[in-house]
């Protein structure tokens, strides 16, 4: 287990570094990030280096026996850069150039910023490539966190490369994104541009080749850094640090060139159900690579200070979302940041160390979480999903674009509402992408709104379904190809055959509270009457059975959820949003009917429950004490237990049997 923390010792006198190393070691820190926003002081100018006082900080860290994971310190320019080459600065939409005094002021497409991290990064790997302390590699930050795409000139040559290298001749691109319609057919690269403000709406071809483009160009950014690294010889794995679903970077691809996955996550102390959107943040992060152990490279102790209202954590929050973290399949938690700046805009963000010292509640829990991740041996892997909740990046793009039925879909939260369904009962799940679903692997896969659908994902999920599994699909699905087209024949035209249904009208509803119009859609079946909103399709049966239908409104006495089973197993299709009760209700009758069992049995819903192989993890996430039938060895106290009982955010770690 890594324990410990971003450091940043060049915020502080020299004279400190070994009262940190100390204290570390005091709290069972094992590894730290080091040189994450360090470029100003590695490189003070151009072509000048300094790696005298970070030799000294590496060898101290080591000499204490602490680890370090070095950064590429590629994420926040030296003023010389943008003195010298301003044309590295990013672009708005607008036009407006963002200027430096932050961080993350580059564009990823630029020639002269690449030139000038690989330089960096080069002299760093030559240093420290066989440095004993180092363990790990920690190619710049948070790609793309604030720039979430770049429109400078860079960013339209590169786009020009990029789409010139993707379809060969200008007249494939004008067939995939449509061009004939206003007259936007192009005879040369040279007069496309990137999706820059424009009078009305952009091609929607264009607007996804440059979601495409935007994440491409970061990726781009992190292998151009980790074969400078590799090609020195270094052999330890190379990372960078993901933020969860994070639109603009699609991460299920990512995740290939990724030797270990690292995650950071903020959930909000002020919600009382953020637990479970973390939840299905480890899950996701787990599922890129489920072989292999996921680190937590972020969290905060207490507060951050970048939200609206920064509050603090309960008491024992932080060490109940961290053993959330290694149920789920981590084997390292770390936390932005060691010790609290004392200057700059991250000052009131709490840190292992706190500005207020080590008589501070957050400092004892830090301690204590220590104390517990050292007593943890190996775990085993495996969380054994019987369950997939399909995630595409692309689709993401796909679905949020402008100009549909209805221009107010946020496709995470329509996730996270199945997911928490699932959640609720502990239902284990993998969260993948439409072409990972191998035939036999899950009882039950859900994909909603999986409205760009690839030849070979609609294949998988197809032969899912003929494999005797179970498919809960829809709303919104299976409406567009790769390039955001319409396929001959309607809509469903794949699916349709192993779901037995197609859609006539997509009937969007007014989002509820904002104006004139039915915003909302009652469907009754087995499970009571429910409700849906967003959408309210019209389905044709062609072989299902309607399980419940819409009750009132438009569609009233129309199917809403129907089921088939002409296909070897059994495909449904839910033909409206359904709200948090509604995913409820569905999920539960889905999942009897797939036979799905939780991983625990009567544990209340505001229970964690998770599992590594033959250990079972559960935080009790609710206000109230409980008792949860977990039996076996409690991994923590090391004694067997029968049940455990677990005060608000209590865990416990039991190896059944
Ligand atoms: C991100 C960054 C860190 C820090 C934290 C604050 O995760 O990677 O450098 O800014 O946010 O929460």
């Amino acid at each position: 287990m890594y324990y410990g923390g971003d450091y940043n010792p060049e915020q502080w006198p020299e004279e400190l570094w070994p009262e940190d190393v100390a204290r570390m070691r005091e709290v069972g820190v094992t590894m730290v990030s080091l040189g994450i926003f360090s470029w100003s002081r590695i490189q003070p100018a151009e072509g000048e280096f300094d790696f005298a006082w970070l030799d000294r900080v590496i060898d101290l860290l080591h000499s204490g026996g602490i680890a370090v994971d070095l950064a590429t310190a590629t994420a926040s320019p030296p003023p010389w850069m943008h003195e010298r080459y301003p044309e590295v600065l990013p672009v708005t939409a607008e036009g407006v150039t963002l200027g430096p005094g932050s961080r993350q002021h580059y564009a990823p497409s630029s020639p002269v910023y690449r030139r000038l991290a690989a330089e960096l990064v080069t002299a760093l790997v030559e240093r420290y490539a066989s440095h004993p302390a180092i363990v790990m590699w920690h190619v710049n930050n948070e790609y793309g966190c604030h720039l979430h795409a770049d429109y400078s000139d860079s960013a339209r040559d590169a786009f020009r490369t990029w789409l010139r290298d993707r379809y060969g001749s200008v007249a494939a691109l004008n067939d995939a994104w449509g061009t004939d319609f206003w007259a936007q057919r192009y005879t040369s690269f040279d007069q496309v541009l990137p999706p820059r403000a424009a009078p009305y709406s952009h091609n929607p071809g264009q607007l996804l080749d440059f979601h495409r483009f935007t994440s491409d160009m970061l990726l781009e950014c992190y292998l151009m850094e980790k074969e400078i690294i590799r090609a020195a010889g270094a052999t330890q794995p190379i990372t960078t640090n993901f933020m969860g679903a994070f639109k603009p970077a699609n991460y299920a691809e990512w995740a290939q060139h990724m030797d270990v996955i690292t995650d950071d996550c903020y959930p909000d102390p002020n919600d009382p159900e953020s637990f479970r959107d973390a939840a299905f943040q480890r899950d996701l992060v787990r599922s890129f690579k489920p072989d292999v152990p996921w680190l937590l490279m972020e969290q905060a102790t207490n507060a951050l200070n970048w939200r609206p209202a920064n509050a603090p954590k309960a008491p024992g929050q932080m060490e109940a979302l961290s053993i959330q973290c290694v149920g789920r399949g981590a084997d390292g938690i770390l936390f932005f940041q060691w010790r609290q700046s004392r200057a700059g805009a991250e000052k009131f963000h709490s840190a292992m160390l706190p500005h207020s010292g080590t008589d501070t509640r957050t400092w004892r829990e830090v301690t204590r979480l220590g104390a517990t991740l050292g007593s943890l041996s190996e775990l085993p892997i495996g969380a054994d999903a019987r369950v997939a909740l399909v995630m595409d990046w692309e689709n993401w793009w796909a679905v949020e674009s402008p100009d549909h039925p209805l221009n107010e879909f946020d496709y995470v939260k329509v996730l996270q509402r199945w997911y928490r369904a699932l959640h609720r009962r502990h239902v284990a799940v993998d969260i993948v992408p439409p072409e990972r679903v191998e035939p036999g692997d899950y009882d039950l896969v859900i994909a909603p709104a999986l409205y760009l659908l690839r030849h070979q994902g609609a294949e998988s999920l197809a032969a899912h379904v003929r494999a005797g599994g179970h498919l809960l699909a829809g709303p919104f699905t299976d409406v567009v190809d790769h390039y955001d087209r319409f396929l001959d024949g309607g809509f469903l035209t794949r699916l349709g055959p192993v779901l037995g249904v197609g859609i006539e009208d997509f009937g969007a509803l007014v989002t509820p509270g904002s104006g004139p119009g039915e915003s909302v859609a009652p469907l009754s079946g087995p499970f009571g009457t429910v409700h849906g909103t967003l959408l309210a399709e019209e389905v044709r049966l062609q072989g299902a059975d309607a399980v419940a239908r819409f009750s009132s409104g438009r569609r009233q006495g129309d199917p809403a959820l129907t089921q088939f089973s002409g296909a070897g197993g059994t495909g449904w299709y839910v033909a409206t949003v359904a709200d948090e009760d509604g995913c409820d209700a569905i999920a539960g009758h889905v999942l009897e009917a797939a036979g799905v069992r939780p991983v625990l049995e009567g544990a209340p819903s505001t229970v964690d429950v998770s599992r590594r192989g033959d250990v079972v993890t559960a935080v009790n996430c609710g206000s109230e004490p409980v008792t949860v039938p977990l039996a076996g060895r409690d991994l923590l106290a090391d004694a067997p237990v029968e049940c455990v009982t677990l005060e608000p955010w209590g865990f416990a770690v039991v190896r059944e049997g």
